[in-house]
Order: C-alpha cells, then sequence, then structure tokens
C-alpha cells in the first residue's frame, strides 16, 4: 500500500503518467536528422504487399527485416510468441525515431524479453533507415503483409 503511493508520484514527476507503459520505451536518442519517410502505393483495399508499389528505402527495409527480425518479430512485424507485434509498439507504445535509433544500437531487456543489440552488425547498420521505414509504413497501416514488388 505504501509502496505504491510512493510510485505514483515518482511516475508523474518523471512525465510518465501519460502513457504508463511507456517506462520500458525510454531511453531514446535525438536524431541527427528527421525519420526517415515511405513511399508506398497499393490498390485500395488490397492485403497483399505483392499488389503495391514501393520505393527502394521500403524495399530494402522489408528485405532486412526478414532477414534480421522476422525469426523474433515474425512475418510482416506482427509478432510471435518471444517478440512483439511492432505496429502495436510503435502505435500504443510511443516507440518513435528515436526510440528505435537507441534499441538498434543498444538492444535492451523488457517485460517481453531481450531484443539483442545490433551495433555489430553491418547489414542491420547500413539499413537502419530502411528498417525504420518499413515498419513505419506497416504501422501506419499503409503496407499490407507480404513481398512487395523490387522497384524498378
Ligand atoms: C532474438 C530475437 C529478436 C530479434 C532477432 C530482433 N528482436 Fe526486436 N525485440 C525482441 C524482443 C523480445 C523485444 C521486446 C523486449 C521487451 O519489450 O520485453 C523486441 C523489441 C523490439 C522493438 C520495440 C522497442 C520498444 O521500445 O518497445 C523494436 C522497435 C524492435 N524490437 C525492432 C527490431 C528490429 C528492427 C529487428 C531486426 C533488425 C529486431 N527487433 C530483431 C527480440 C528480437
Amino acid at each position: 500500500m505504501t509502496n505504491k503511493l510512493l510510485v505514483i508520484p515518482a511516475a508523474l514527476a518523471a512525465g510518465l503518467a501519460v502513457t504508463p507503459a511507456l517506462a520500458v520505451h525510454e531511453p531514446r536518442v535525438e536524431p541527427e536528422h528527421p525519420a526517415p519517410e515511405y513511399a508506398v502505393e497499393c490498390p485500395e483495399g488490397t492485403a497483399d504487399a505483392g499488389a503495391c508499389k514501393v520505393d527502394q528505402l521500403t524495399y530494402d527495409g522489408w528485405k532486412t527485416f526478414k532477414i534480421e527480425c522476422q525469426q523474433c518479430h515474425g512475418g510482416g512485424a506482427m509478432g510471435s510468441t518471444f517478440a512483439p507485434n511492432l505496429m502495436v509498439r510503435f502505435n500504443e507504445d510511443g516507440v518513435d525515431y528515436g526510440r528505435f535509433l537507441y534499441v538498434m544500437n543498444h538492444g535492451y531487456t523488457g517485460h517481453t524479453g531481450a531484443m539483442p543489440s545490433m551495433e555489430k552488425n553491418p547489414r542491420v547498420q547500413k539499413n537502419k533507415d530502411a528498417l525504420y521505414a518499413y515498419l513505419k509504413a506497416r504501422a501506419d497501416g499503409r503496407l499490407p503483409n507480404g513481398r512487395p514488388p523490387k522497384p524498378e
């Protein structure tokens, strides 16, 4: 009882009151440039990325995700038994570009499990912005699951 009364004001003071889950999603870095953007065009109502057109950045992100992340986070980042759905983390838990960059380089252990650091993974380092663009397109509901066609 007493504990709870002490914990709540501490969380308020830290500015975490708005989204209590945010505690897991700190710290973040201050990005050096604005968040990378994706370009995706899909026929209305399609449930297959194969029907869409994507830019090179988003395509590279999809490809990198498939090689480096899918084994834990599931196809299309929809989650598995041991790693979370990343669309939910982006949309409901406040994962933004700064948090994403932090997680890529440092990894962290949260309530679900351990996210490994990707600091020494050259493919991930080279494709960080591509990964973010792909995941953001997924989280924004602009890119369905599946393999997007390679841009011309
Ligand atoms: C070995 C399994 C594994 C791999 C591989 C992996 N992840 Fe994770 N990741 C996790 C787990 C587990 C969590 C959740 C940790 C928690 O919150 O408890 C997580 C969390 C995250 C988060 C959420 C951060 C937050 O603050 O909530 C992001 C973003 C993320 N991973 C991106 C990626 C990307 C991008 C890749 C590929 C480059 C990747 N992960 C590869 C296991 C993995």
